[in-house]
């Protein structure tokens, strides 16, 4: 009998240069399933669009990213690595979810409500549609391969809780067409989102409670995957500090937001737990700790940076990359979307 692997869909957004939030975060955590799971690791450029990107920007971030997955450690044979817009079942599974889901789940995700302002979502008439409908086809993304495992953050649970929404309606109220078709249980699996490791959420290296972001107004604030050693240098030893040691236990970082994101990003990088690197610099003040996270984050990034300047350098190899890698992600999509249309009643 074959032995059951699962398997994991994850993807990010062309639509930012790349930084520590989106390494440690997201990439970084993509690598090691890459020995437990069959894994999928997608550039969600049609996603990128539901605001507006210039057409050259959103195709040098869509290679950024894909040579970050592999500088990272995704290797292109075993992980299968692509860009959205190459396999149009998701966009084909996407409407037919548009149909399944209902207005008002849309509404109540706090992501969309953010982003169209204010609660009751006053800015709403400046949004896209696309931007509205963004979870149905991030459902589609995932239940295109029936992927059982999804690592992201916090920030898409709720995205996470509606695509199980979209496939628990979709198995019920398609239950007869599904039995028909041969299947004794549901069609799509309940996705469940993958924790794995320490919850890494980055913030500001200015303010503590703020998350690490691209639009941050303040270019000293964040770390890009693609900045030089002495511009990361200069950032954590410029980042906002209190003027306490640190503590010697984890308890000690409670209501200092600043010190606890610097001790979990030197953690992270480390692969240490927070308490391993409280036992080697509790007491320690800040003159001692910067230029050790200053290092360690240069020893991490610099190779990974030289490397994505190589491949993004080599735009005939990254296509070929992301075209075999579509190749292989619609060699699993086509046929489940064949039983799809099939379960739907479209004359095929
Ligand atoms: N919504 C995710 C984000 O903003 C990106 C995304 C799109 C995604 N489709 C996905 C993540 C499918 C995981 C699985 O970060």
């Amino acid at each position: 009998m074959m032995a059951f692997i699962p398997r994991v869909f994850s993807g990010i957004k062309p639509s930012g240069d790349l930084h520590l939030g989106n390494y440690l975060g997201a990439i970084r955590r993509f690598v090691p399933l890459q020995q437990t799971h069959e894994t999928i690791y997608c550039v969600v450029d049609m996603h990128a669009i539901t605001v507006w990107q210039e057409p050259e920007d959103l195709r040098r971030w869509t290679y950024e990213i894909a040579a970050a997955y592999i500088a990272s450690g995704l290797d292109p044979k075993k992980s299968i690595i692509f860009n959205q817009s190459q396999v149009v079942e998701h966009a084909e599974l996407g409407w037919i979810f548009n149909c399944v889901a209902r207005v008002g789940w849309m509404m109540r995700m706090t992501q969309f409500k953010d982003k169209a302002g204010g609660e009751g979502g006053e800015n709403s008439e400046a949004v896209s549609l696309g931007l509205f409908a963004y979870p149905s086809l991030m459902a589609a993304d995932i239940l295109l391969y029936k992927a059982t495992g999804v690592p992201v953050g916090d920030d898409q649970k709720q995205h996470l809780e509606l695509t199980r929404d979209i496939a628990k309606k979709f198995n019920h109220d398609f239950r007869k067409q599904i039995k028909g078709l041969g299947f004794d249980e549901d069609y799509f699996p309940l996705t469940d989102t993958l924790v794995t490791g320490p919850a890494t959420r980055v913030m500001s290296l200015k303010d503590g409670k703020k998350k690490m972001s691209k639009s941050d107004a303040s270019d000293m604030s964040t770390i890009y995957m693609m900045d030089d050693a002495d511009t990361i240098s200069k950032k954590i030893k410029r980042a906002t500090t209190d003027p306490e040691s640190l503590p010697t236990e984890a308890a000690g970082l409670e209501g200092r937001a600043e010190a606890a994101n610097l001790v979990a990003i030197y953690a992270s990088l480390a692969d240490q737990s927070v308490d391993q690197v409280l036992a080697e610099f509790g007491g320690s003040g800040w003159g001692k700790f910067k230029p050790a996270l200053a290092d360690l984050a240069v020893s991490v990034l610099s190779p990974i940076a030289g490397e994505m300047r190589r491949l993004v350098g080599d735009r005939a190899e990254m296509d070929k990359i992301l075209r075999d890698g579509a190749d292989r992600a619609r060699a699993i999509a086509i046929p489940h979307m064949d039983e799809i249309r099939q379960i739907v009643g479209f004359v095929r």
